[in-house]
């Protein structure tokens, strides 16, 4: 059976372009293929926060994945730090990729250029070789991402090739599987720029959290293009592709099926809000359930671990037999 891997950091709100981008096709794959999906609490530590920050939003994204459709009796849903494989093989990876791979990476230039002046650590210059681990430790076969994590997926597929090279067939070699309509949602007050936590004013990136009325603002308010024609070009006219981009992806079309019947960008505005209300309205209600039980969230995500634990233990010691370390 085809085996899915896929994570995601819990940085304290998840937004549109993180669900349309990956998270409903985790679910959309549940029942047909072996999945694991990771809420990489590690990871997020590559920028500091307060002491239980990451916790909180650890249990905050636990309920929204169980929200959005993951099944726990379906899905594999773990937590990063609770697998400590994942940052065993990390090092491994660490000593398989270069320096010069890892300078060449555009998401740790963009994030280190942004917090030019402040701490950069260590971890926001090594994260691909962790994420090469996440991946690797599960003999995933593909990887449903958005569009942002190409770069990434690339460099794991590289780190398992030279390893295998060197030391024997020991990794599968992944793919990623990109969505064909929002594998990337942009900024609805930038409409050059990804929508994304760091990068986005409020006014710019939906949350799935969001209330109906803030989401209609967002769109009402969202930015259009200079004349006044609704047709899909991303180069030419970015607001309104980005517009259709998500109606589409909302509605399940194809961004120029979506543009049919519009002359003017009032009502597209709307109805684009409308979908998204629509799609993530249920969500919510399910959530607030969710999150008033943390005690179960937490008793969930430890079966997750313990079965995320089978597999990656076995990876791990294949990892070192191949490579020849002694054994206890
Ligand atoms: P993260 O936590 O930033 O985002 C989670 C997922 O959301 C997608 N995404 C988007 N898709 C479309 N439009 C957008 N504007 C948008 N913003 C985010 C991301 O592509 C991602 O699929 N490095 C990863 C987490 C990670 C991971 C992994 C992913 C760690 N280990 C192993 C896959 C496999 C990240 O920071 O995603």
């Amino acid at each position: 059976m085809t085996r899915v891997l896929s994570c995601i950091q819990p940085t304290g709100v998840v937004h549109l372009g993180n669900y349309l981008g990956a998270l409903r096709n985790w679910v959309r794959d549940q029942h047909d293929k072996d999945v694991f999906h990771g809420i990489v609490d590690l990871h997020a530590l590559t920028i500091a926060e307060e002491p239980g920050v990451v916790g909180d939003a650890t249990l905050e994204l636990a309920a929204i994945l169980f929200a959005i459709g993951l099944d726990p009796d379906a899905a594999t849903v773990f937590v990063q730090s609770h697998v400590p494989e994942h940052s065993q093989l990390a090092w491994v990876m660490e000593c398989t990729v270069s320096f010069g791979e890892l300078s060449r990476m555009t998401q740790f230039k963009d994030k280190s250029t942004k917090r030019e002046g402040k701490f950069i650590s260590a971890g926001l210059f090594t994260y691909p070789a962790l994420q090469a681990a996440d991946i690797l430790l599960y003999d995933t076969n593909e990887v449903p991402v958005g569009d942002d994590q190409r770069q990434h997926i690339e460099i794991t597929r590289d780190i398992a090739m030279r390893f295998n090279h060197r030391f024997g067939d020991t990794f599968v070699i992944p793919d990623a599987v990109v969505p064909a309509a929002g594998a990337r949602v942009m900024d609805l007050q930038d409409p050059t720029s990804k929508m994304s936590k760091s990068a986005s004013t409020d006014a710019g990136c939906v949350m799935m959290l969001d209330d109906p009325k803030s989401i209609m603002k967002k769109f009402k308010r969202a930015v259009t293009d200079s004349d006044s024609e609704v047709r899909y070009d991303v180069a030419e006219k970015p607001g309104v592709s980005s517009l259709l981009d998500i109606l589409a992806a909302a509605t399940g079309r194809t961004p120029q099926q979506a543009a049919e019947g519009y002359t003017q960008y009032g009502p597209l505005k709307v109805d684009t809000g409308e979908a998204v209300v629509a799609l993530l309205e249920p969500i919510q209600e399910r959530y607030r359930e969710l999150i008033a039980d943390k005690g179960e969230l937490a008793r969930l995500l430890s079966i997750g671990s313990e079965k995320a634990r089978t597999v990656s233990s076995a990876t791990l010691n294949r990892v070192y037999d191949n490579i020849g370390l002694v054994r206890p």
